[in-house]
This record gives structure tokens, C-alpha cells and sequence, in this order.
């Protein structure tokens, strides 16, 4: 755990290949993620040194714990990403998205979807409960795909308790549902179980996108660091992800 806090660690920029973030917490004071507009700058600053040059934002939308509405984190979107200009940082925002969490809130929401979505507008990152299994979530799945929406699975390698059942990423896959990872599961920030997943599902040709999953200093501190890690290195070299493909699909889209 201690290599992942060492400050002023000088980062190498290997993340150039990814080229775009597609999940982080960098909306300022609306869930877990960043806690101020200073901090929001300061990690930016480290994703950028890390080999980022565009990225989207995606705060969590859950039940309850964090009722945000799409109008108000547009507004915020827009207001901080006039901070980062003025602060001079130079690293392009793509636009605003969402993490979704299927929960008791996310069924009212399709009755009526604007979901912020990242690239196309039909890529949605969704994310499961880390601590217990919801029943009945790949049916909540199956009727986003049937609505023409691409789903984006957030995290997969951090669902331990799925570890039992397997099959059910391979059914997800076969779904056409795509797989984020994030980096920082690769370099052991959560534990030897999430980072060998991460790995297994990579090497299974499982995992379509890699992401931060950034929230704050200790993860931009991670992050730093894990642009020292073997794994993540020998990952990167010899995987392709499609965070860049995200970029092509959003300029169509314009
Ligand atoms: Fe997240």
C-alpha cells in the first residue's frame, strides 16, 4: 500500500497510448470524488503528467447516497472546466458522463432516460453495489441493450462477490456488454484479488476500456506510481483498449 502514497514520485507519461479517461470523480463536492475545484486542478495536473491529453467526467448517480441530477451536473461541468482554462491546464474535456448505479433508483430512470453518456450517445458506464449482489441486474442489462443502449460495465474485477460465478461475465460479454477496468486494480490498490482479476479478464480478450476511476490526491498519487508498475506496463504494451475509439465516436456524433 505504502508505494502507492510515495509523493513526487516523477511519473512517466505511458498512459498516452489510452490517450482518453473515460470514468473519474472530478466534478467538485457531488459524491465521493474530489472535494474542491483546487483539488480537481491538481489531479487533472497529475492525469495530464501520466500521459492523459482528453478525458471525460462521470459522478456517481445512486440511490440514495448521491441524488444527482443531470441538468445541475451539467452546470458544473461547465463552470469547472472554466477553472481548469484559467488555471492553464491543458487537458481537453470531452464532456460530461455519468457512473450509473443499477439500484432501487435506476428503474424509474429508464421509465424516462437522459443519461449522461460518454463518446456516442448511447455508451453508458454502469456500475454494480461492490458489496452485495443485486438479483436480477443482467435482466436491468438485457433491457438497456434492447433500448439500443451500449453499456459500459464499470470496475468488473472489483465484483468479488461474483468471484464464485464466473459464467456470468462470460454471459455479460456474450450480451455485448463492454468491460472498463480500472488501472489501479492492475497496480494492486485494491488488493491481490481485484488485481489478478483485472488481469485474468484482460488476458480472456474480456476488457474493451482502462480507466482511472480517479477520486482524489491518493489516487492521483496511485496513479503517479502506477506508472512505475510492471503489470501495468507489460499490460499496456501488449493489449489494445478502445479509449481512443471513444473520441472518433463522439466527433461523428458532432
Ligand atoms: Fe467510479
Amino acid at each position: 500500500m505504502f508505494e502507492f502514497l510515495k509523493r513526487n514520485q516523477k511519473p512517466e507519461p505511458i498512459f498516452e497510448t489510452l490517450g482518453i479517461d473515460l470514468h473519474n470523480h472530478m466534478i467538485p463536492m457531488v459524491d465521493d470524488g474530489s472535494e474542491s475545484a483546487e483539488m480537481t486542478v491538481g489531479c487533472i495536473r497529475t492525469m495530464w503528467e501520466c500521459g492523459f491529453r482528453k478525458m471525460y467526467i462521470t459522478p456517481h448517480f445512486s440511490f440514495p447516497r448521491y441524488p444527482n441530477r443531470e441538468d445541475d451536473i451539467v452546470q458544473r461541468f461547465n463552470e469547472i472546466k472554466k477553472t481548469l482554462v484559467e488555471n492553464g491546464v491543458e487537458m481537453e474535456m470531452l464532456g460530461i458522463g455519468g457512473e450509473y448505479q443499477i439500484d432501487d433508483g435506476f428503474a424509474p430512470r429508464m421509465e424516462n432516460p437522459h443519461f449522461l453518456t460518454v463518446g456516442a450517445d448511447n455508451y453508458l458506464l454502469v456500475e454494480l453495489s461492490l458489496h452485495q449482489l443485486r438479483m436480477g441486474f443482467e435482466q436491468v442489462i438485457e433491457n438497456l441493450l434492447m433500448k439500443d443502449q451500449q453499456v459500459i460495465l464499470a470496475h468488473p474485477e472489483r465484483y468479488l462477490y461474483l468471484s464464485s460465478t464466473p459464467t456470468r461475465f462470460e454471459t455479460l460479454k456474450n450480451q455485448g456488454v463492454l468491460f472498463q477496468c480500472n488501472i489501479l486494480s492492475l497496480a494492486g490498490f485494491y488488493g491481490h484479488e481485484a488485481q489478478s482479476r483485472a488481469v485474468k479478464m484482460i488476458e480472456n480478450g474480456w476488457v474493451d476500456f482502462l480507466a482511472t476511476d480517479l477520486h482524489n490526491y491518493m489516487y492521483a498519487d496511485a496513479l503517479r506510481a502506477a506508472t512505475h508498475n510492471r503489470t501495468v506496463q507489460k499490460i499496456l504494451g501488449k493489449y489494445k483498449f478502445m479509449n481512443k475509439e471513444l473520441e472518433i465516436k463522439h466527433r461523428n456524433k458532432i
